[in-house]
């Protein structure tokens, strides 16, 4: 039985030094990579108090919406579309400060002011999923999230 999270700091880098072991005891213990992406969505959207935070995953050259916590999302984009689907085709983590800035964002919900985008790669280095994070503030994400969204994408099983 998964106990809380518990976490204490209030600075962000501080709050994800507190999670990734926490994240990294809870996916070590489970094989399936439905039951983790479940999970580790529940443990950042609580632990770091996100928006929204979510998995899509490739499915037949789109990526399909998979476990997540937060409002509803739109469900099904093409490859190269939005900030999911570029960072699919590119490979790459992308930081949006301001969505509507970003040529091609999708708004699954009119809240969503700042995202952040990380490939999931499987063990032959091929992008499987992306994890989606979202703010309802400007200017959420730096390279701190990118560095443990990165670190805990890399402890699923794929
Ligand atoms: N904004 C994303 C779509 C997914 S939602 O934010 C949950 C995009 O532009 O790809």
């Amino acid at each position: 039985m998964a106990d809380d999270l518990k976490i204490t700091a209030t600075l962000k880098e501080d709050k994800y030094k507190e999670l990734f072991p926490q994240i990294k005891a809870l996916v070590e213990a489970e094989t399936d990579a439905i039951a983790n992406m479940a999970n580790v969505c529940a443990a950042l959207k609580y632990g770091m108090n996100f928006f929204w935070v979510g998995f899509y995953l490739v499915k037949q050259e789109q990526l399909v919406l998979g476990p997540f916590q937060g409002p509803l999302a739109c469900t099904r984009i093409q490859k190269g579309k939005g900030v999911c689907g570029t960072s699919w085709l590119k490979a790459e983590t992308i930081i949006v400060p301001d969505v509507e800035l970003f040529p091609g964002h999708i708004a699954c919900s009119s809240f969503s002011k700042s995202e952040i985008v990380v490939p999931v790669f499987n063990h032959t280095a091929e992008v499987v999923g992306v994890l989606d994070v979202d703010s309802d503030q400007l200017n959420m994400f730096d390279e701190t999230d990118a560095y443990y969204l990165k670190q805990i994408c890399s402890l699923l099983p794929f």
